[in-house]
């Protein structure tokens, strides 16, 4: 049996060598050697493009069009955030940390997509385990079919013979191709599996939905190069100590990164949360110090999510800033913003921040109830449950405008809030009589503290 020939690159320098490297000769880089294969027999290919070779240029209007149509996955939070379902021929990573519930989620898309052949590529649990799993989830359909197996070059037979509408592979780093000696999981192995299972998809129109491990960092283990190879990066995430799950498109060939969607993990598998105000309205019974609540927007989906904030005389000399679901840097900033524009003295004060429900927002919007959140604990005087806010703080204390301020007062006012601050620079452009709940233009954060705390 002819050997496929490989051979180990320097990333960085292009250097060669027939044998794997940790510091590369030529530009004294460490750790860039990676296997490539350099001449293969097309026999041993795992796929082959059944026309490689003899493709024609062809002009753009006569491509047809028949297959545009998007495949319902019956899972509105992920329809929303494949852009409306998932694309005929398109390549899907998803990538999480270990527990999040990402085989959860697909195992429970493939056994609720009535209509739709399912198969179920596993190579981290046995056929056994995974039935276990689809006991608790329940299962819808009957033509849910699962594979343990780890090798390309079993599985693309299986495909062919099934002939399956949707292919799920938990997880990419757990195949393995014979065209390449390295073990599952090396850069190598990933990336040459990554473009069979592309190629596949790509020819046959089969969608292929990959599993991703992530690592230390946060990003999706293996080349940067496998983000590019896929049409769609989602990203699942979420605190564990919390049942809720977020799941973001990082990169999407056919639709908004901006979209989002929310899970809630339960005994009985993931559920979806449709209006995700829930998570932080069922703990407002009460008024206490400390507590502001942000209109924000991710994607097109507004949401109303509650800020915590406690402020406290600092017990050792250099004071403490934490925050979780806010980057620290930017509440210093916040902070600092209040010392030195509007005179609150925060320097000799512990600041602790906390968003809700244990989910990370990136909207600015979230800035002005931060803010009023320190001062409310500060001052130890509560704000109304009935007010929100919606608006960025600038470094000179200014109240800026956000974007898309229309769809936040309008879920506002849907959720029963009475009062909306926002800047005056956002209030010039809407007509205020079209809403029953009062919005209040603000221009400087002193401005908002007489009219809350005085
Ligand atoms: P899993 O999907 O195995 O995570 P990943 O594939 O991302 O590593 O998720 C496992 C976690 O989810 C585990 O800690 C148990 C929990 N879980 C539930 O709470 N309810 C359920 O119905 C299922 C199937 C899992
Ligand atoms: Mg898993």
């Amino acid at each position: 049996m002819a050997k496929i020939k490989t051979t180990f690159f320097c990333q960085n320098c292009g250097a060669q060598s027939p044998k794997w490297l940790g510091k590369c000769p030529s530009c004294a880089e460490w750790n860039t050697f990676v296997e490539e294969v350099i001449q293969r027999e097309e026999v041993k290919r795992g796929y082959r493009m059944p026309d490689a070779g003899n493709r024609k240029p062809v002009k753009i209007s006569d491509v047809s069009m028949s297959n545009e149509k998007r495949i319902d996955l019956h899972d509105q939070e992920l329809n929303r955030v494949l852009g409306g379902g998932l694309v005929p021929g398109s390549v899907v990573l998803i990538g999480g940390e270990p527990g999040i519930g990402k085989s959860t989620l697909m195992l429970q898309v493939s056994l609720h997509c009535q209509g739709l052949k399912v198969l179920y590529v596993t190579g981290e649990e046995s056929d056994q385990q995974i039935r276990m799993r689809s006991d608790r989830i329940g299962m819808k359909n009957e033509a849910c079919f699962i594979l343990a197996e780890t090798s390309t070059q079993n599985i693309f037979p299986c495909l062919d013979e099934i002939k399956p509408d949707l292919i799920v592979v938990d997880s990419i780093q757990t195949l393995s191709t014979q065209v390449i000696d390295s073990s599952a999981g090396s850069i190598s192995q990933i990336r040459e599996c990554t473009a069979e299972l592309q190629k596949y998809s790509k020819t046959t129109n089969i969608p292929v939905i990959l599993i991703g491990h992530i690592t230390k960092d946060g990003t999706i283990a293996g080349p940067k190069i496998l983000e590019h190879m896929v049409d769609t990066v989602l990203q699942f995430e979420g605190d564990r100590n919390y049942g809720y799950r977020i799941l973001r498109a990082v990169k999407n060939r056919f639709g908004s990164t901006s979209e989002l969607g929310i899970y809630e993990m339960q005994d009985r598998g993931l559920r979806q949360v449709s209006n995700p105000s829930e998570i932080l309205l069922s703990q407002r019974d009460e008024n206490v110090s400390g507590i502001a609540i942000a209109a924000t927007i991710e994607g097109l989906r507004p949401m109303l999510i509650e800020t915590q904030a406690l402020v406290s005389s600092a017990a050792y000399g250099t004071p403490q800033r934490s925050s979780t679901g806010f980057d620290t840097r930017r509440l210093n900033m916040l902070l600092a913003v209040l010392e030195k524009r509007s005179g609150f003295r925060l320097g000799v004060k512990d600041v602790f921040l906390n968003i809700a429900g244990g989910i990370r927002v990136d909207d600015p919007a979230i800035d002005l109830a931060v803010v009023v959140a320190v001062l409310s604990s500060n001052d130890d005087v509560p704000i109304d449950n009935k007010i929100c806010f919606a608006a960025e703080v600038g470094l000179s204390g200014e109240i800026r405008p956000v974007t898309r301020i229309e769809p936040r007062i309008v879920e506002a006012e849907k959720l029963g809030f009475e009062k909306i601050y926002i800047s005056q620079y956002n209030s010039k452009g809407i007509s205020h009589r079209k809403f029953k709940i009062q919005v209040a233009p603000v221009k400087k954060i002193e401005e908002l503290w007489v009219s809350l705390f005085r």
